[in-house]
């Protein structure tokens, strides 16, 4: 199975929506996080966009992002009650002013919390409960020191990203210590880090023979039909590829258009999906630049068709 990584600021429900109409073989996406806060209203924008009927592309599970047990519990069981079977608990983010306030990556190197808020949780949650965390937060063996107390608990899997909050998501990720978790755990384990070809999930199933769900963020993002080759190897041409690209483009953009107002805001979120989505060209560095220095939508348009119409030039 292939899962879609939460990508803050781009894996909305707008992508998630979309990406199955023009890309096949993703089977279940984790939602960005988002914070439990005391007073969460039913009517908050970021529990609005997870409601079930607006969420209609990709299975999605949501994520909470909490140290609190009560106010995750709250939310989690809202969630629950909207249609979600599954929460995700996050704590691997690992931005300093997340870990500063001790949530996100800031948990791992604390077992003791890590323990007191599940003991707090699990008997009051509704929602299955999944965990997706990092290795540690300084050290890659902190997390010998959770996986213990992750196997007294009934958790749905654990998904898990071999490097430290301190790496960010830079250098190499630990995979003799991911080997040591599947060792340690009682739990099902996903896979997530740096898969971007086929090669490296190969490379990857022939290491971690037990493992059957990888988790995918950059790499998906910046080649969508990645979960396709994998699953069906098949690949389309490269002149297909781009028309469909393009399509998947002016559809994320007409419907962004729709909810942000501003021509600013449409030019900053789409500026975003070009991050990591310009690394489906070759040349995705100078087209990136050339998409930062749009302002206005008008501006923004002309230049984004120049690059797929470009692009297309040079497939034939
Ligand atoms: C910009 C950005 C935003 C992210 N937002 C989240 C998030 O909201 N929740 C989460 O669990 N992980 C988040 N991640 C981490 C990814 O889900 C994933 O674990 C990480 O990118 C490694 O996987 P990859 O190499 O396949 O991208 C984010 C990563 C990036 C780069």
């Amino acid at each position: 199975m292939i899962y879609l990584a939460p990508i803050q600021g781009t894996t909305d429900r707008i992508y998630r929506n979309l990406f199955p109409v023009y890309f096949k073989g993703v089977d279940l996406a984790i939602a960005p996080f988002i914070s439990s806060v005391k007073k969460m209203k039913p009517e908050n924008n970021l529990l609005r966009d997870l409601q079930p009927d607006k969420n209609t592309g990709i299975p999605t599970i949501p994520q909470i992002m909490s140290s609190t047990p009560d106010d995750f519990t709250k939310l989690a069981n809202t969630l629950y009650d909207i249609g979600y079977g599954t929460v995700n608990w996050n704590i691997g983010c690992p931005f300093p002013m997340v870990v500063k306030k001790g949530r996100g990556a800031g948990m791992l190197c604390y077992p003791d919390r890590v323990e007191s808020f599940l003991i707090k949780t699990i008997p009051a949650l509704k929602p299955k409960l999944s965990i997706k965390l990092r290795i540690g937060l300084t050290y890659p063996d902190e997390v010998l020191q959770l996986i213990p107390v992750f196997n007294q608990y009934p958790l749905k899997e654990l998904i898990i990203h071999p490097r430290t909050g301190e790496q960010m998501y830079e250098g190499q990720v630990d995979l003799d210590m991911f080997e040591q978790c599947i060792k340690l755990s009682n739990h099902r384990v996903v896979y997530n880090g740096d898969i971007d070809s086929v090669q490296k999930l190969e490379m990857l199933v022939k290491r971690f023979g037990s493992i059957d769900r990888w988790m995918i963020g950059r790499g998906l993002l910046g080649n969508p039909f990645l979960a396709e080759k994998i699953k069906f190897n098949t690949e389309k041409p490269y002149d297909e590829k781009i028309k469909i690209m393009k399509a998947f483009h002016d559809q994320l953009f007409a419907e962004y258009s729709q909810i942000l107002s501003g021509p600013a805001h449409i030019t900053n979120k789409m500026k975003e999906i070009w991050t990591y989505m310009g690394n489906f060209f070759a040349n995705g560095e100078k087209i990136r630049k050339k998409i930062n220095k749009t302002h206005h939508r008008d501006n923004y348009v002309d230049i984004v068709n120049k690059v797929f119409s470009e692009s297309l030039i040079s497939a034939a």
